[in-house]
Parts: structure tokens; C-alpha cells; sequence
């Protein structure tokens, strides 16, 4: 596992090579706390990966769907999931289906069903530098 301590401006740049190197399909999770900066993330990656709307955080549909040239995207946040089996409502099997890039935050829902080779990141807050985030790997 790798980390590094990243300003804003550091961890935007960061999403976006991420985003730009990634194939499809892929899921890549993004666990943290409120305010960690998983909706940051995932808004360079989608950038990177060459989408050109605006993607805002999908917190009561819980799921938003976005064009690019390789591939769809998907972001999740299931902050609002009440369990595992819930994921078949929000129409997983076809998400997964889609050969996508599928991004999650709060994927400790969905604990148990998400595919064993996603991708994790972490992102934390940084003791007594609020404009530093740890990214981990
Ligand atoms: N180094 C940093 N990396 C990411 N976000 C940061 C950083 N420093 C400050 N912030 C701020 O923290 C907030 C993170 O919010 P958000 O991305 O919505 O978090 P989450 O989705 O994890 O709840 C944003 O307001 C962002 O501007
Ligand atoms: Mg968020």
C-alpha cells in the first residue's frame, strides 16, 4: 500500500492522470469520511477520464450515469444504501454489464458484493492540516 499527503490542487491533478490511465471495465472504490474528498476524486477521474459534464454527487439517487468516448461512467454513493441486497435495485447487474468505469464511494455498504478485483482507494483527513488529504492505495 502507497500514500501521499495531497493539497487540492495536488489531488485534483492526481485524479486526473488516474482517470486518463484507466480502462474499461473497471470499479474502483473510494472509502473515507465525510468531507475526505471522495466526490473531489471522483470528479477528476471522470474529468481525466474524458467526461465533459458536470458530475455532482449522487446522494439521494444514489447513482448517476455519464457519457465518455471509451465508455459509460458510473458514480455511486452509497452512503444511503441500507444493505448489500439493496445494490440489485439500484440495477448493478447491468452496471456491471456495461463494461464501465464504475466509481463507488462509501463501498463498505455493499460490503461482500462488489467484485473482489476493484480497485480501493482511501482517503483521510490529515491531523492538524485541513488542506491536506492522505490518499492510499
Ligand atoms: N487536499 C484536499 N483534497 C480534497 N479535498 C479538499 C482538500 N482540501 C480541502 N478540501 C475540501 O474538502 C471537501 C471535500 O468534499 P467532498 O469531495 O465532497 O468529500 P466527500 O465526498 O468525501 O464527502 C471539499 O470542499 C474540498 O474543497
Ligand atoms: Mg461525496
Amino acid at each position: 500500500m502507497s500514500s501521499a499527503d495531497l493539497t487540492l490542487d495536488a489531488l485534483i491533478a492526481w485524479g486526473e492522470q488516474l482517470g486518463a490511465s484507466l480502462e474499461a471495465p473497471v470499479v474502483l472504490t473510494l472509502a473515507g469520511d465525510l468531507g475526505a474528498g471522495k466526490t473531489t476524486l471522483v470528479q477528476a477521474i471522470c474529468r481525466g477520464y474524458g467526461v465533459h459534464e458536470p458530475v455532482t454527487s449522487p446522494t439521494f439517487a444514489l447513482v448517476h450515469q455519464y457519457r465518455a468516448a471509451r465508455s459509460p461512467v458510473y458514480h455511486l454513493d452509497l452512503y444511503r444504501l441500507t444493505g448489500p441486497h439493496d445494490l440489485a435495485n439500484l440495477g448493478w447487474d447491468d452496471i456491471l454489464s456495461d463494461r464501465a468505469v464504475v466509481l463507488i464511494e462509501w463501498p463498505d455498504r455493499a460490503d461482500g458484493v462488489l467484485p473482489s478485483d476493484a480497485q480501493v482507494l482511501h482517503l483521510e483527513h490529515v491531523n492538524g492540516h485541513p488542506e491536506l488529504r492522505r490518499i492510499s492505495r
